[in-house]
């Protein structure tokens, strides 16, 4: 944000906020930018994941456009963004307001004394939003350089029929990482894709950060997949995704250089997101954001005559297997000091293992409530494997 305050873009992002409250914001024009690549943005409200959730579009003076999604802190971030333009024209159903910023630095702005008045009034007529149309609200839109490059979309930018689940796994995975975003540091933020295979993901991860959010990160993706490994490292250096490295080893041996912030894995098969889960809270990572693959340990060694009238059908018991094991998991990382979720990565039906395991590290939690925690979940486990005294 820049140094010097301006109380009339305060207001503007004080009215817009109330606006979005109201849910009675049209769009928000930005024009006239500060960076000389940039055409103008347009802010709009859409749904996402049935939230109340803006939209940024950025024009770039190359025809490109690139998208991010707003959907906490309104007031603070819009506030943030409008620094950078000197037009601003802020349309809803109760009016419209414009900000004028001039070579000079004189600023002016008309129409918001119309809109405070009517935004205190009864009945405010809400906006059509524009999320209706699903292709909108994905972060990326098809038409980026490495998803064609990657044979995700084609020239044209449509998606390819065999990559639709894949584009829509990893728009959905980005839209997690959005919503975390304030839990990372503000740049510089070193990020691991932890069993990366093909790694569509860590590409489209270092995309949105590096591109979209141009910050500064430094990525690693590890996978044991030596032929996989080379593929992604020349596609890496095709792209000029320069900060990318793709390192081919174990990820149970692979010592991580800098201190993670954040830890992404994509189904890492069985044991594996045990392993991404250990290392990502042993090396103390900010965020960790793990789909699991397929579970089979639990399913072998459960010994809980509790649950034998569920563990005796086979088909309850692996969907009672993969639930007790994702839980244990979420135990474990809350015992490490993680405030954890579950959540749902994606529609079910694109498929089964759509299970995000979502942990952010708390800023303090006594040795005490860890200790608590920790002996919980040892305990649960122990119930579970047949070997509690
Ligand atoms: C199902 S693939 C998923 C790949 C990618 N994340 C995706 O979603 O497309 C699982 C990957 O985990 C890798 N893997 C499994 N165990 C591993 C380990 N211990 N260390 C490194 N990679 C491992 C495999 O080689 C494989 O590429």
């Amino acid at each position: 944000m820049k140094s010097v305050k301006s109380e009339r873009l305060e207001l503007l992002a004080n009215i817009a906020s109330q606006l979005c409250d109201k849910q009675a914001l049209k769009k928000i024009v930005l024009s006239k930018p500060d960076q000389t690549d940039v055409l103008k943005s347009v802010i709009s409200p859409i749904m996402l994941s049935g939230e109340y959730s803006l939209q940024i579009e950025t024009f770039s003076k190359d025809n490109k456009a690139f998208h991010h999604n707003l959907r906490e802190n309104f007031e603070k971030e819009l506030l943030s963004i409008f620094y950078d333009y000197s037009q601003i024209n802020l349309i809803s159903t109760l009016g419209e307001c414009q900000f004028m910023r001039s070579k000079g630095g004189k600023e002016s702005l008309i129409g918001e004394k119309k809109l405070i008045n009517k935004l205190s009034g009864a009945n405010v007529e809400k906006a059509e939003l524009s999320g209706n149309n699903k292709e909108k609200n994905h972060i990326l839109s098809g038409k980026e350089d490495f998803l064609k490059k990657l044979g995700i979309s084609d020239e044209t930018g449509r998606i390819r029929d065999k990559m639709q689940a894949k584009y829509r796994q990893i728009n959905k995975f980005l839209e997690h990482i959005e919503s975390i975003r304030d839990k990372l540091p503000e740049n510089n933020i070193n990020i691991y894709d932890l069993c990366c295979g093909k790694s569509y993901l860590s590409f489209a991860v270092y995309h949105y950060f590096k591109h979209i959010l141009k910050k500064n990160i430094k990525m690693v993706c590890i996978d044991l997949k030596k032929d996989v490994i080379e593929y992604c490292n020349q596609v890496a250096t095709r792209l000029g995704f320069v900060e990318m490295e793709f390192v081919c080893m174990d990820i149970n041996k692979y010592e991580m250089k800098d201190k993670p912030h954040l830890v992404i894995s994509l189904h890492a098969c069985d044991i594996a997101t045990d392993i991404v889960l250990d290392k990502a809270s042993t090396n103390g990572a900010e965020v960790i954001l793990s789909t699991p693959c397929c579970h089979h340990e639990l399913n072998h060694s459960l010994n809980c005559p509790a649950l034998d009238f569920v563990a005796r059908h086979s088909m309850l018991r692996q969907k009672m297997c993969d639930a007790l094991t994702d839980s244990l998991r979420l135990m474990k990382l809350e015992a490490q000091g993680y405030r954890v979720d579950a959540l749902e990565l994606i529609d079910p039906e694109d498929t089964p293992k759509n299970i995000m395991l979502r942990a952010i590290k708390k800023k303090n939690t006594s040795k005490a409530q860890l200790d608590e925690l920790m002996r919980k979940y040892e305990d649960t486990k122990a119930f579970l494997l047949g070997t509690k005294e």
